[in-house]
């Protein structure tokens, strides 16, 4: 089988990537080791910067989101018994939509099924060869002009660049998030991140009735440690305020996600560009993740576009550079933010007080909160 740009994974980058082409008539398959099922059902990241609304709704994706995103102007941060809300639309002139991955993701794929273009599930990548611009898979041989990576963190086409050529920068952090999504009304109007001496929690929603709330824990905690009641628990003691209640509710989902630097470099090599995870990832406190995944294919697929509408490759040659220039940004920004409001284990007094220093500046200097509030929504270019 051949193909102008062969796809490996069909998650936010992937199928973003696939809408972007098939508006500009460049034609793709998408494969995905996972099951439709599974895709669409995954929980993951929910925050949208209004530049990544924008892509979607441009790309003719955007119409339930639309409908059933919800529009935040800020953030509250919370430290030390009081909590602080920072108006980021007043501060950037920009919002964030609360709208789930896993419901841009099953837009996409109805938006790919509608169309009747190539979108393969269960169909394994095995290998790529990034010189020929070969996907290998359990059915078997794909060519391509192009490939992109979208296949994640632990997928395989990151591997297709020689060893030789790549520089890898990374920074695991000695905890993790356990998540819960729970049927019942948010108790908060907008996101809360709390700094507490038990640790960091964090409130927000999915919908008016669904919430989604993390408390920090120890780095590959067992689950099976933390029945409801106990996370409700800490949920209270780590967010409890005077005069304000959290409510609960059934828990419908709950996970614990490690928390991780990792930059991957160059994000190409030969016919193969990396997009989103597969070449980089940021702990999820500054809810960049997804946003860079489809920052990352609107550069490609302006290259993409370029390259074949007038065979220049300018744009394909800089792919890494635009992308690292955003990427960095962004890795600094979710560090920043991770140190900020975690507690280490180990950490002193010291620590502590750097930690309450920092969040009483950034609550109470608008210049301070102008910086977390324009890195928040995304900033332009860098
Ligand atoms: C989420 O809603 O899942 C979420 C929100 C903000 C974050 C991370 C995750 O920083």
């Amino acid at each position: 089988m051949r193909t102008q740009v062969g796809i490996v994974g069909a998650g936010p980058a992937g199928l973003t990537l696939a809408r972007l082409l098939e508006v500009a008539g460049i034609e793709s398959v998408v494969l995905e080791s996972r099951s439709r099922d599974y895709c669409e059902h995954r929980i993951r990241a929910g925050v949208l910067e209004q530049r990544t609304v924008d892509l979607l709704r441009e790309a003719g994706v955007g119409e339930r989101m639309e409908r059933e995103g919800i529009l935040h102007g800020g953030i509250h941060l919370q430290f030390a018994g009081e909590r602080h809300h920072v108006p980021m639309q007043e501060l950037t002139g920009r919002a964030i939509t609360i709208y789930g991955q896993t419901e841009v993701v099953k837009d996409l794929i109805a938006a790919r099924v509608e169309s009747g273009l190539p979108l393969h599930f269960e169909t394994a990548v095995e290998s790529v060869d990034a010189e020929r611009g070969i996907v290998r898979h359990a059915d078997g041989e794909l060519e391509c002009d192009f490939i992109a990576g979208c296949d994640g963190f632990h997928g395989v086409c990151r591997a297709a660049i020689p060893s030789e050529i790549v520089r890898t920068f990374e920074r695991e952090y000695p905890f993790g998030w356990l998540g819960i999504l729970a049927q019942v009304a948010p108790s908060m109007d907008e996101l809360v991140y709390a700094h507490n001496p038990r640790g960091f929690a964090l409130l927000s929603l999915r919908s008016p009735e669904l919430s989604r709330y993390y408390v920090q824990v120890g780095h590959d905690e067992d689950i099976a440690e933390w029945p409801d009641e106990r996370i409700w628990q800490e949920l209270r003691a780590r967010t409890g305020l005077e005069g304000w209640t959290l409510e609960e509710g059934p828990v419908l989902e709950k996970g614990v996600t490690g928390m991780r630097s990792f930059v991957a470099e160059p994000m190409q090599h030969g016919r193969l560009f990396l997009a989103g995870d597969a070449a980089h990832i940021v702990p999820p406190t500054g809810a960049k993740g997804l946003n860079l995944a489809i920052a990352d294919v609107r550069v490609l697929a302006e290259a993409l576009v370029r390259r074949y509408e007038s065979g220049g490759d300018d744009l394909l040659k800089s792919y890494t550079q635009q992308c690292l220039r955003r990427v960095w940004r962004a890795e600094h920004f979710s560090w920043w933010m991770t140190s900020m409001l975690h507690r280490l284990p180990g950490d002193d007094p010291f620590d502590l007080q750097l930690q309450l220093s920092q969040l009483r500046y950034v609550t109470t200097s608008e210049t301070a909160a102008r910086s977390l509030a324009e890195n928040y929504v995304g900033l332009d270019v860098v």
